[in-house]
């Protein structure tokens, strides 16, 4: 059955009406469609009780903040940004394994939003995880930042507040049909999806304050030169260049093999995997492509990327990330032509720290999305 914007309004809106009260609600937004579609249809029920808070966590994307407060000045009035940014990044910096900072991540994401409660006198929030986020988290592939309760959190006992999620229910055309439906712009409603960790997990392994502004600088490169071909995601990630070519590997694909110490998660049979980073090398042919990606994935290798430009000179690799996919469960990589991805890795490199610029070449599965 197709969704229907008006019956779910109908349907939520006692419900949250009942479950919030005459209370004042925190809402998370992120800027990402689903939480502001939360707070866009918390502030059309709830009014003026709603307090709708953005909180800076250092790994947002260049402008991020003041951007998102521009674009839902009319849906969402009195967005209040804080800047937290300094508290995240002391706090993160230096972890390496990617399930340690999403839960780092989550820990201090709540505890801010605890303090937050206290100072705007409510012990209640709104969030906007979807369908996907649960069934990804409780399946054990990652665990995203804003799936407590499904977890058995009680976020009562540990943070003083409880949790309302709306669109739990929803998977992300559905949530888009409802952003459409309560008005929000189109920056918003089509906007590709901003995972609430941010750059976090798209610097890939050990967080390090100038790793996050070459992934930062090279996001923007890639958001930019991407944003009209109707891409469902489209972003940079950064790692470590430190490889080794893999002499047995090389030989079973054809092409030299380099595998990097940096590790992705990748699901493969539904479970998840945290395995290498592994670049090949030589003509652009998908098609060859896909079976490198098929014989490499046996191995401890989650994603699979082709070396489109590399120097000597810098110390990270930037990998290009484009998918195209329905429900985000599963993704396919669309075919850039190398012309495009050469002038895209030209501009990247323009930062002296970039040694090589590479295209994520692997479906989902068996990588997944996001490296971590
Ligand atoms: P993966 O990497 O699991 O991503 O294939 C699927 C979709 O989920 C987004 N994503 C997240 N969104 N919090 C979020 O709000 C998270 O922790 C998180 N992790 C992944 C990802 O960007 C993609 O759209």
């Amino acid at each position: 059955m197709s969704f229907n914007p008006s019956s779910f309004l109908d349907e939520i809106s006692p419900q949250l009406r009942e479950k919030v009260g005459n209370s004042k609600v925190l809402v998370a937004v992120s800027g990402g469609v689903d939480s502001t579609t939360a707070a866009a249809l918390a502030y059309k029920i709830l009014g003026e009780n709603v307090i709708p808070v953005m909180i800076d966590t250092g790994f947002l994307r260049e402008n991020e903040a003041v951007s998102v407060k521009e674009m839902t000045k009319e849906v969402i009035p009195n967005l209040v940004i804080e800047d937290q940014s300094e508290f995240f990044l002391s706090s993160l910096e230096g972890l390496k394994d990617a399930e340690e900072k999403r839960k780092k991540f989550r820990d201090l994401f709540y505890e801010t939003i605890s303090s937050l409660a206290r100072k705007y006198g409510t012990n209640m929030m709104i969030q906007g995880t979807i369908a996907a986020d649960w069934v990804e988290t409780q399946g054990g592939i990652k665990t995203q930042h804003n799936v407590l309760v499904q977890l058995g959190i009680n976020t009562e006992s540990t943070w003083g507040f409880t949790v309302v999620e709306p669109l739990a229910d929803l998977y992300k055309n559905e949530v888009r049909e409802l952003a459409r439906y309560l008005g929000l712009p189109p920056e918003i409603s089509e906007r590709q999806p901003f995972p609430g960790p941010g750059l976090l997990i798209r610097v890939v392994g050990e967080v390090k304050i100038e790793k996050l502004m070459v992934e930062r600088r090279a996001n923007t490169v890639v958001e930019k030169a991407l944003s009209r071909k109707g891409l469902s995601q489209y972003f940079a990630v950064v790692f470590d260049s430190d490889s080794e070519e893999d002499k047995q590997k090389s030989a079973e694909v054809g092409t030299r093999v380099r595998v990097y110490k940096a590790r992705a998660t990748g699901v493969k049979g539904d479970v998840r995997s945290y395995g290498h980073i592994a670049s090949v090398e030589g003509d652009l042919n998908y098609d060859a492509l896909r079976q490198d990606v098929s014989k490499l994935s046996k191995y401890d290798v989650t994603h699979v990327m082709y070396l489109v430009k590399q120097r000597d000179q810098g110390k990270y690799s930037v990998g290009i990330r484009a998918v195209h996919t329905e429900d985000f469960m599963t993704a396919d990589v669309p075919e850039l032509g190398l012309s495009e991805l050469f002038s895209i890795a030209e501009e990247i490199m323009k930062d002296p720290l970039v040694k090589e610029v590479l295209f994520d070449v692997t479906s989902k599965p068996p990588a997944t999305i996001e490296l971590e």
